[in-house]
């Protein structure tokens, strides 16, 4: 039995240690908002927070959350001034990288609150999105970052109040 948070509410599973986090999240718990890209740690589809830090569910063994606060893009409330500035730069396109794109960029604010256009480059850069559209992602990750109402992204802010085309053809449940 493995206990752990999962967007604030303390859950329970009995799936084996060496299940990826992402599985777990997905089958047993039934949030769909983390995606299945690659599964080997390489497109950033599966991004979630784990104690407020950006890891990739597809390769993360449930075995080592124990205790563990995870957020997931459900867990952001549709609040994050992070999915405030994507709505309002209208990134997404199919959207199906999006909630990792967001996970990971929410890390950024947590760590700089002021990130340059290099930072913001650098920290994404293994978020894959077979959209494109980077462009619009990089300034949305501006837009929330200079907003003022955005402030400073508490780590763990979110999760303590109670992220080749054979691999895309394999998506499960969107
Ligand atoms: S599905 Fe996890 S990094 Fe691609
Ligand atoms: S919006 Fe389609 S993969 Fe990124």
């Amino acid at each position: 039995m493995i206990e752990f948070y999962l967007n604030g509410e303390k859950v329970k599973t009995n799936a084996a240690e060496d299940t990826p986090l992402l599985w777990v999240i997905r089958d047993e718990f039934k949030l769909k908002g983390t995606k299945f890209g690659c599964g080997i740690s390489m497109c950033g589809a599966c991004t979630v927070h784990v104690d407020g830090n950006a890891v990739r569910s597809c390769i993360y063994p449930v075995g080592a959350v124990k205790n563990n606060h995870i957020t997931t893009i459900e867990g952001l409330n549709n609040s994050h001034p992070m999915q405030k500035a994507w709505v309002e730069e209208q990134v997404p396109q199919c959207g199906y990288c999006q909630s990792g794109q967001i996970m990971q960029a929410a890390t950024l604010l947590a760590q700089n609150a002021d990130p340059s256009d290099e930072d913001i480059v650098n920290h994404m850069s293994a978020n894959l999105c077979r959209c494109m559209a980077y462009k619009r992602i990089q300034k949305a990750v501006k837009r929330a970052a200079q907003d003022s109402a955005v402030g400073v992204y508490e780590p763990g802010s979110d999760n303590q109040s109670s992220g080749n085309q054979s691999s895309y053809n394999q998506q499960v449940e969107v």
